[in-house]
């Protein structure tokens, strides 16, 4: 089995890849609208407190237990003890949840990022452009389907050839481009009261469903309780430090969705409708962005510029979860890669379209009052990721217990500094917040 399993040929390329997976429109296009709806710096606050602590500790957990059994999240559970199957195969279910939904988003990015090469940064920065464009049936679904195309075709050349390669390149281009664009958003007049806004907390502001979408938001950015950072450390050699690795990936992670904040929230203060902030939803980064492009010296370039670094940070996140999916099937019914990479990315394409359509001719469908995307985008990142995080907590703290972890993370005589942290988080603190968090989040218990 371990022989098949093709491996990322070092440390930098596990780290890129696995940063490129966490990297994504979770940080640029999810992150802002939800900083932007709960508050700004309040809701910075609560998720920076997450990210070191549960975030670090999760982290820690899948990537061991992937390296630690060398196969797929969906797999790894069982081999650990038997009772716990089904904890890899709910932890499965969640990517093939994302995958439709996360193309349909990049399919946007794609559109935007054609229109702006194209030279039509005016049409877009229009107030009616993004509407008329996610309400109407062919062309969002076409560019959905070129999405969801692009990432299976790297997908369909496996690990090294196509993902590891493509995230060298990706990952530091996206970091440059991203840092250049906040710096020159801080420089629009009126700017700083949204810097205000989106660095210094208030409290007034605070609430449970603050917590909830915080902690919502941090597993979908880390891309945890998924099955995915198990796959990806079963492709981890055992020299590379697994505690250094994390904090690299959250560092990188936290880092690129404050600074897409700050590329985002500021110019709105300075450029957008103050309503923006209340009603920030999924368009806020395709509605705010563009006008605020059109108020820069060689907007057209940076918009350009922008939309392609965006287009390819979705891609590689989308690749991974992609990689998540097939590896699941390949793993559990020994299917092929290629003949798995067709198949889902077929299913992928018939469980997006309600997403994208739901934003036009399906508009009247609602389930629980959300659209399909909101929908999948809410059972998915408040109800399964917590859900999974537990399971993996419990299974962690209590099953196979966190030296077997530990014992992993200092394989080839690694160190592992927050050893203590790392288990007070995974056996107590992180299973009663999550269900906490959890309960209030939804409003069944009160605090
Ligand atoms: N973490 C990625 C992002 O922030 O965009 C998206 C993602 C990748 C979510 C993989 C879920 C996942 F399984």
């Amino acid at each position: 089995m371990e022989a098949k399993r093709s491996s990322f040929t070092g440390k930098i390329g596990f780290i890129l890849a696995a940063a490129g997976s966490a990297v994504g429109l979770g940080n640029i296009w999810r992150f802002p609208y939800l900083a932007a709806k709960y508050g700004g710096g309040i809701f910075l606050l609560v998720y920076l407190i997450l990210a070191v602590t549960f975030g670090f500790a999760l982290m820690i957990a899948e990537i061991s237990i992937g390296r630690k059994t060398g196969v797929s999240g969906i797999k790894a559970f069982g081999m650990l003890s038997k009772n716990w199957r089904f904890a890899g195969i709910f932890a499965a279910i969640v990517p093939m949840i994302i995958l439709p939904y996360y193309s349909v988003i990049g399919g946007w990015v794609t559109k935007y990022f054609v229109t702006f090469v194209t030279g039509g940064m005016t049409n877009a920065a229009d107030d009616a452009f993004f509407g008329t464009f996610i309400s109407g049936v062919t062309e969002p679904l076409l560019w959905f389907a070129l999405f969801l195309f692009l990432t299976a075709v790297v997908v369909f050349f496996g690990v090294e050839k196509g993902i590891e390669k493509a995230s060298k390149v990706l990952m530091p281009v996206l970091v440059v481009l991203s840092l250049f664009i906040a710096v020159y958003s801080l420089f629009i007049d009126g700017a700083l009261e949204g810097v205000k806004y989106y660095f210094v907390p208030d409290f007034s502001k605070f609430s449970s469903g603050t917590v909830l979408a915080a902690m919502g938001q941090l597993f979908y950015s880390m891309s945890l309780a998924m099955g995915i950072m198990i796959t990806y450390g079963s492709y981890m050699p055992k020299e590379t430090s697994i505690e250094k690795s994390v904090r690299h990936i959250e560092i990188f992670d936290t880092g690129i969705a404050f600074i897409a904040g700050l590329m985002i929230i500021p110019p709105i203060f300075a450029v957008g409708t103050p309503d923006m902030l209340e009603k920030a939803g999924p368009g806020l980064m395709f509605v705010s962005l563009p006008k605020l492009f059109t108020h820069m010296a060689g907007g057209r370039i940076i918009g350009a510029v922008f939309f392609v670094m965006v287009f390819f940070a979705a891609l590689t996140s989308s690749i991974s979860l992609m990689e998540a999916v097939i590896s699941a099937f390949m793993d559990k019914f020994g299917w092929g890669r290629k003949t798995t990479c067709v198949v889902v990315a077929l299913g992928s394409l018939v469980l997006g379209a309600p997403s994208s359509l739901g934003f036009g001719l399906w508009e009247g469908v609602k389930i629980l009052g959300m659209n399909f995307l909101d929908f999948f985008d809410f059972s998915a990142n408040s109800i399964l990721m917590p859900i999974g995080a537990f399971i993996t907590c419990i299974f962690v703290g209590y099953v196979i217990k966190p030296s077997s972890i530990i014992d992993e993370v200092k394989e080839a005589g690694n160190a592992f500094k927050a050893e203590k942290l790392f288990s007070i988080v995974i056996k107590y603190i992180a299973p009663v917040c999550i269900v906490l968090i959890f309960l209030t989040g939804l409003g069944i218990i009160k605090l």
